[in-house]
């Protein structure tokens, strides 16, 4: 096919031979099958900056590591420089991620680089060599749902162990190859350890997976993984092979009631207080 524009400059590299067909076009993305010498890749175009919607919002970004201090101040101050650091920290988010799970065994397309905008990858394919469908157009039986519900759960360990937590976790953005579940389109993965919206988007990840999952097997929807794995994790202990029992036990230890409605008594009469001062103060006017 034609070559798109964006692709334009890594034709010319000798990067990649030949375009062969473009896949469904995501919200974020253009994505292509390519041709590079004799191997069959995948190419990921993102879209401008002004096209993307929510998955650059500030709470993705939130605890990122920069990659010095002056382009940390320059993205600070908005000034065109500094956007310009923000927008290639962006986009140079994903292919980080995939190279960190990658060598962490998280079962991820093999990443080939990123240049000029372009993400280059392993193309995910079927047994017969075509993209790979995603996970909400594949049809599970229930033992099979409960095998690649338990698949996904330990690959949300790893992913965490690594430090990520993918945050837009979907059926859309899991691939079905011949060996199970592949996870794609990490653009927006959060930096488990410094963003404080890490342990609430794990759980948001977790319920996603088991509600799709136990729409074929019902039992695993009464399941709470997110909370266990999360406790883990914020507690140290968690490791890439950690048994999860599925539940999580909230503390047991009564709550202090005497302590907390002391507190609020405290607050109240405060308040209280606080009214009045502002009512002599209104009457001294
Ligand atoms: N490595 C890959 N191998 C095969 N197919 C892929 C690969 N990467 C992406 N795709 C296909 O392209 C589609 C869009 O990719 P991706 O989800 O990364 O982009 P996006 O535009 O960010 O998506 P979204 O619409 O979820 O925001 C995927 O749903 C998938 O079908
Ligand atoms: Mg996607």
């Amino acid at each position: 096919m034609k070559v798109p524009k964006r692709l334009q400059p890594l034709v010319d590299d000798g990067l990649i031979d030949d375009i062969l067909s473009q896949l469904m076009s995501g919200k974020e993305a253009q994505v292509y099958v390519v041709r590079c010498g004799s191997a069959i890749r995948c190419a990921k175009v993102y879209k401008e900056a002004n096209q993307r919607s929510f998955k650059q919002a500030v709470q993705y970004q939130e605890g990122r590591k920069v990659r010095n201090t002056r382009q940390a101040r320059a993205m600070n101050k908005r000034s065109r420089y500094g956007q310009q650091q923000s927008e290639d920290a962006w986009l140079s988010a994903e292919v980080d991620a995939l190279y960190r799970l990658a060598a962490a065994g998280v079962r991820v397309p093999k990443p080939f680089g990123f240049v000029d905008g372009v993400l280059l990858m392993e193309l995910v394919t079927d047994a017969e060599g075509s993209a790979a469908p995603r996970l909400n157009d594949v049809a599970l039986s229930e033992q099979q749902a409960r095998e690649y519900h338990q698949i996904m759960m330990a690959e949300i360990v790893r992913m965490l162990v690594a430090g990520l937590v993918h945050g837009d976790l979907s059926p859309f953005n899991v691939l079905v190859d011949e060996h199970g579940p592949v996870i794609i389109d990490l653009p927006q993965a959060v930096n488990a350890a410094g963003n404080n919206s890490a342990g609430m988007m794990l759980e948001r990840d977790v319920d996603n997976m088991t509600t799709h999952f136990g729409s074929f097997a019902p039992s695993l929807l009464k399941t709470d993984y997110g909370k266990e794995i999360w406790a883990l994790y914020t507690s140290g202990k968690l490791q890439p092979d950690s048994k999860l029992a599925g539940r999580f036990e909230r503390s047991t230890v009564d709550a202090d009631v005497t302590t907390v409605m002391q507190v609020i008594d405290d607050a109240r009469e405060q308040e209280y207080e606080r009214r009045l001062r502002e009512l002599a103060a209104r009457e001294g006017e």
